[in-house]
This record gives structure tokens, C-alpha cells and sequence, in this order.
């Protein structure tokens, strides 16, 4: 379930171009079963609707401290009720009168008045951003706990580009959800890999596979926000934006070989292993070094086994480790996903169907069926990868507490 369900988000929404977009962030967060409120400086509702947002949220837009009729105490309610308060844009006005504790409006007034989280993305021209009093507030906003998103580099209003652009509507909705988050993975190592995997036929063409990765980097993400140490061993490392991956060390791979030597690396240290990578099962035996020129005729290629990355994890599984795979099954899914589970001896195989529309490779959504290695099997029905991997690792958890409950004292690493 995603962290923001039910969840009263401040949405405050300042008096930069990028107020457009904290339309799209509304409706991610209200799609993610957040209950938003929106609040807009008066600077904002000069470049956007307080209506659009009315409409988005489904909860008036609040615009001032004077309400018609009045609410009781305006200028604390909303903060004291917020499990978030998240501003984007985030002007460098907003952000120098947080820094001093300034509250003019209700947008200022909230922040000053909440406990909860507070996660601010900063949008401005270059020459505002670099300034080293905005920087200052920055720092010091930082270290008192606020979050920040961005800026990114990108083109910026009035035709400039560079550094102070808004950070993408989803990266800052995934920051809200990470920051409402319990850290239920705390002090857990996890280790997850990504992406498919390339088997180089000459200097240019390779035998790969369809996986776009997305779904171990949500795995990834969402790990990363349960508060667990991350390992994303990946053939896709840009996948997610870059503040999507924070908390996450990825190591970049590309063969089937590179992948089972690092997660080789790593598996031995950790508490759960996600084999999300579609690994290819055959890579050629001899790639050519330079690239094969057509006029030399149709090449052969041979091909040899790889190696089963998760089948050796499981043969060495040290106690107390939760493996996971995956299977990407286009028939018999339940036969060849739980055949699979007893092969490679997991704790638990996500299953999915990838002849079916919008389901796995590539998209943005996934339909999938996990087994565990205890008789359950839970069926998530389409959804985002995101939510998916939530219902991942919402299984890892309960498959984490019953090996801990089953190892002996001292046993686990
Ligand atoms: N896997 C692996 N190493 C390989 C092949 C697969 O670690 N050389 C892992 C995948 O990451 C996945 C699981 O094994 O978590 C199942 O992969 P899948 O391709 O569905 O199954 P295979 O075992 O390769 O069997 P088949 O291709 O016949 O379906």
C-alpha cells in the first residue's frame, strides 16, 4: 500500500513558471490516495487556478489566512493536520522565509506551524540558484531536516537553460511517499538487480532482452525508503531519476558474467536478494572484437550456457537470507514459477504474465502473482511498479520475521 493512502499532503504551490507542473505533482499524489490540500501564494495564482487545483484535489484550494467564512485558527490548523507538507515550486522567497522563521501567508504560516516532514523543490533561474545566500538557506534547511528535490539542469523560463530547473512532478511525489515511509527495513541489507542483461555478439550488436529494469529499480526505491541499505546491481542505471535513487548504490553491469560477479559480491552480506534482471540463459561463445561486416557473409552463431545467478544463491543461501526471484512467464505461469521457487530454493518467485497487455517488460504497470517457499500465493492485480514492489516487499517483510524467528541465535550473519 503506498505510504501517502489517507494521508493528509499540503500541497503549497509558490509563484514560479514550474506552478504548472505542482498540477501533475496534485494529481500524482491524489492517485497515489493521498488527501491533498492545496495551497497557493498569492504570486502563484498569477501563473496558475486555484480552481485547477480545487478540481485536481477535490478539496478546496486554500489561498489566504482570511477565509470567507473564516476557519478556526487558519494560520496553525493545516500544518498541525499535515502528515507532509511539500512546496513546488519552492521559490528562493519561500526558502529564505522558512530559513528565518518569516511567516507572511498561510503557505508560510503552515510550514512554520507543522511537525511533519517538510519537502521543498526549489525552482529558480541559474544566476538565483548559485547565489551563496540562497545556497546558505539551502544548507542550512538541509541540516534542520527539510528535504530537498532538485533543482535539475534543463531549460528554464525565458528560453535560458541550466541548473534550477523543478525536478520532475514523479520525483518529488516518489519523495513524499519515501518520507512518509516507515523504516520497517532498517538496519536490513538489501540487494536487488535490474535491467536485462547484454551479450555481446560483436563490437556493436549484442542478444539481449526486453526488461527496461523498472521494476527492480522500484524495488530498489522503495527498499532504499523502508530505510534499508541498498545494492542495485543494474544493466539500466538511469532508469530512475537520480533523486528517485538516493540511498542507492548502483553498480552498472552488462553481461550475465559482470552481473553474477558482482551480486556475488554483494549476496553474501545481505539480508534479502531480489533478482529482478532478466539474465540471459545463453550468451555467444566467441564475440567478434570489431564489428561484422555483412559483404563477409551470414555469421553462425554459437552459443553457451550462462551462469544461473540465483540458482547458485540458493545453493549457497546463507540462514536468515529472503531470496527472491522472478518469472517472466508467457505460459503455464504457475507450474513454471513455482518449479522455479523449488529449483533455485527462494523464499519467495513474483511471477508475471508478459504476454499480457501492460504487464511487465517495459511498461509502467505490472499484474503479478508472488509464491512463497510457506504455501502462500497473493495475486496483486495491475498496478504501478511501484505499488508492485510495496507489495513485494510488504511479503519480504513477513518472510524476513519468520526466518528470524526461525534461526537459531547466532546463526545469521
Ligand atoms: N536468473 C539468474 N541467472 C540466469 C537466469 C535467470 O539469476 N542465468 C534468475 C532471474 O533473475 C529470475 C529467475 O532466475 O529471478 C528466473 O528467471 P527466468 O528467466 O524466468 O527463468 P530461467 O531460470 O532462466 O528459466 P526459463 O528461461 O526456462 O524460463
Amino acid at each position: 500500500m503506498s505510504a501517502v493512502r489517507d494521508r493528509c499532503v499540503v500541497l503549497g504551490v509558490t509563484g514560479g513558471i514550474a506552478a504548472y507542473k505542482a498540477a501533475e505533482l496534485c494529481r500524482l499524489l491524489v492517485g497515489d490516495g493521498a488527501r491533498v490540500v492545496p495551497v497557493l501564494t498569492e504570486s502563484a495564482q498569477r501563473m496558475v487556478g486555484a480552481a485547477t487545483f480545487t478540481a485536481l484535489a477535490s478539496e478546496p484550494a486554500v489561498t489566504s489566512l482570511w477565509d470567507d467564512p473564516p476557519t478556526a485558527i487558519p494560520h496553525t490548523g493545516l500544518g498541525q493536520r499535515a502528515a507532509a507538507v511539500v512546496v513546488a515550486p519552492a521559490t528562493a522567497r519561500l526558502i529564505s522565509d522558512l530559513r528565518n522563521g518569516r511567516s507572511g501567508d498561510v503557505l508560510t504560516a503552515t510550514l512554520l506551524a507543522t511537525r511533519a516532514p517538510v519537502i521543498l523543490a526549489p525552482a529558480m533561474h541559474t544566476e538565483m540558484w548559485e547565489q551563496p545566500s540562497v545556497q546558505d538557506n539551502i544548507a542550512t534547511l538541509s541540516e534542520r531536516g527539510v528535504i530537498m528535490v532538485g533543482p535539475v539542469e534543463g531549460p528554464l523560463a525565458g528560453g535560458d537553460v541550466g541548473a534550477g530547473r523543478m525536478a520532475d512532478p514523479a520525483e518529488i511525489a516518489a519523495a513524499v511517499s519515501a518520507a512518509l515511509t516507515p523504516p520497517s527495513l532498517a538496519g536490513r541489507r538489501v540487494l536487488v538487480t535490474s535491467g536485462g542483461t547484454r551479450e555481446p555478439i560483436d563490437a556493436v550488436r549484442f542478444v539481449g532482452n526486453r526488461s527496461s529494469g523498472k521494476q527492480g529499480a522500484a524495488v530498489a526505491v522503495e527498499a532504499a525508503a523502508r530505510g534499508a541499505e541498498v545494492v542495485l546491481v543494474t544493466t539500466e542505471p538511469s532508469v530512475e531519476p537520480s533523486a528517485c535513487l538516493a540511498g542507492v548504490r548502483a553498480v552498472t553491469v552488462e553481461t550475465a558474467a559482470e552481473m553474477a560477479a558482482a551480486v556475488e559480491m554483494e549476496a553474501p552480506g545481505a539480508d534479502v536478494v531480489v533478482m529482478a534482471a532478466a539474465v540471459a540463459d545463453f550468451r555467444p561463445v566467441n564475440p567478434a572484437g570489431g564489428k561484422l561486416k555483412k559483404g563477409r557473409g551470414v555469421p553462425t552463431l554459437e552459443l553457451a550456457p550462462t551462469r544461473d545467478i540465483l540458482a547458485a544463491l540458493g545453493a549457497a543461501k546463507p540462514p536468515g537470507q529472503v531470496l527472491v526471484g522472478f518469472a517472466a512467464e508467457t505460459e503455464d505461469l504457475e507450474a513454471n514459477a513455482l518449479a522455479k521457487l523449488r529449483s533455485k530454493n527462494l523464499g519467495m518467485i513474483v511471477a508475471n504474465d508478459v504476454s499480457k497487455d501492460n504487464v511487465g517488460f517495459g511498461h509502467d504497470t505490472n499484474e503479478v502473482v508472488m509464491y512463497t517457499n510457506d504455501g502462500t500465493r497473493h495475486h496483486v492485480s495491475l498496478t504501478t511498479k511501484q505499488q508492485a514492489a510495496r507489495a513485494v516487499l510488504d511479503t519480504v517483510e513477513t518472510l524476513l520475521a519468520a526466518e528470524r524467528a526461525e534461526t537459531p541465535a547466532g546463526a545469521s550473519q
